[in-house]
């Protein structure tokens, strides 16, 4: 300072023009320092949240072993973009549970300052079944919704881990925040007896899911997939119907006997009112997945997020595609497996089983309240 005003006296022509512009420029630098000091917070802060949220909203690949999760603020803001690949929250049961001294770790405050408090919730809504009519499908599609979490893998609790209790089957959830819907599929609920008094029993609004299609193409899928994984198969024909002819049905047969979903039905309406389930018809699903989607999305009090600009139609495969999925940021179509093509069937064949489920599915329009105008 002093050899600047030495400088200005020396100089001595214009020094009060000189001491302005030296004021005005200091006070610039200041202000843009602090603005910018500011915005870096903020973007900071920001990316932190957008962080939390990827990680509440990534898949839930069953009992993944990774417990290194960087929620602090330091080192997530700059890498927020691309970390949510390697981090899981749903794999590191012991993070927020209640056994250790979690309640006091950082993580846990830095969740909790944000006012988020992920927690395991029991499911508000099932996807009970139909199997092959489409219920992964229905699943990935759903689970766009960002207000929708689901666990990563059936869970079979009604059916084969019932005796485990709730906790165990909670312990399976995955982590929610506030306003998330936590969602379970396993498709033998539907066709288990024991399942609607126990579903009831853990909570009677839970809101229940159900796919269905054409139950001799869905018998046909069935049988083909189960075809496919053992080599010495016999013949449709021959497991469909009793004693080789095409006169008698063998309704003891599974892929026979899953079809016939007014049986089903009038079970679980003994434990929940129409109002709490929601039929989705499997043909629609591929051809229209936004139209059916809308209609979950509705029926779960969610916004309409997902829509037709998530979908797109591969003409080779048949299926519709995501654009995106939550589990992958690049396009996707249904599964490998999904889709495969079906086995040649005697046409007669065809039209003894669907004479056969003809008068089911009146019953089950009936009770429904929706002609799915199978064939
Ligand atoms: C943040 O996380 C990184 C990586 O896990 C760790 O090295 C660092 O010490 C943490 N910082 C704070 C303040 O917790
Ligand atoms: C959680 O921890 C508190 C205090 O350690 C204990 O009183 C409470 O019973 C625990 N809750 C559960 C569900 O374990
Ligand atoms: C049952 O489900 C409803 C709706 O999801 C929820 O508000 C309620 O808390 C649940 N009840 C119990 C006992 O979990
Ligand atoms: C099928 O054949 C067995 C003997 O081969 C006979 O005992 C049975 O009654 C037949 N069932 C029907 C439904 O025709
Ligand atoms: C469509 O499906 C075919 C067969 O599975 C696949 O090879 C192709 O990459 C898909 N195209 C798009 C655009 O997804």
């Amino acid at each position: 300072m002093l050899g600047l005003s030495i400088w200005c006296t020396n100089l001595n022509l214009s020094s009060r023009s000189l001491a302005i512009v030296l004021i005005v420029t200091l006070t610039l630098v200041y202000f843009s320092y602090s603005f910018n000091a500011c915005l870096l917070a903020s973007i900071s802060r920001t990316l932190q949240q957008s962080n939390l949220r990827n990680l509440l909203s990534l898949t839930t690949p069953p009992q993944s072993q990774d417990k290194t999760i960087a929620l602090n603020g330091s080192s997530t803001s700059s890498s927020s973009s691309s970390s949510s690949s390697t981090t899981n929250i749903d794999g590191s049961d012991s993070l927020f549970s209640n056994s250790s001294s979690d309640g006091a770790s950082p993580k846990y405050q830095l969740l909790r300052q944000q006012g988020l408090r992920p927690l395991r919730n029991l499911p508000s809504t099932l996807i009970i079944g139909v199997k092959k009519s489409g219920t992964r499908a229905l699943l990935e599609f759903i689970r766009l919704h960002p207000d929708v979490r689901a666990a990563g893998s059936e869970v079979h609790f009604f059916d084969r881990h019932y005796q485990r209790g709730l906790r165990w089957y909670r312990h399976h959830m995955p982590y929610t925040i506030e306003g998330q819907i936590t969602m379970e599929k396993t498709p033998s609920y539907f066709v288990t007896k024991e399942v609607p008094q126990r579903v009831h029993h853990m909570n009677v609004s839970t809101k229940l899911l159900i796919v269905v299609r054409d139950p001799v193409t869905r018998a046909i899928s069935d049988y083909t997939q189960a075809a496919s994984k053992k080599a010495d198969m016999k013949r449709f024909e021959q497991l469909a119907f009793v004693n080789g002819s095409y006169s008698v049905v063998d309704t003891n047969w599974g892929p026979v006997k899953i079809g016939v979903y007014a049986r089903y039905l009038e079970r679980w309406l003994l434990y929940f009112p129409l109002s709490q389930l929601l039929f989705i018809s499997g043909e629609r699903l591929i051809m229209d997945p936004a139209y059916e989607i809308g209609r979950v999305q509705d029926f779960l009090g969610l916004k309409r997020v997902v829509t037709e600009k998530h979908f797109y139609f591969n003409a080779t495969k048949g299926f519709p595609c995501l654009f995106k999925s939550e589990a992958r940021s690049t396009p996707h179509c249904l599964g490998k497996t999904k889709g495969r093509n079906h086995p040649h069937i005697d046409p007669n064949a065809i039209e003894r089983l669907r004479e056969f489920y003809r008068p089911f599915n009146n019953k089950f329009y009936q009770l429904t309240g929706i002609n799915f105008a199978w064939p």
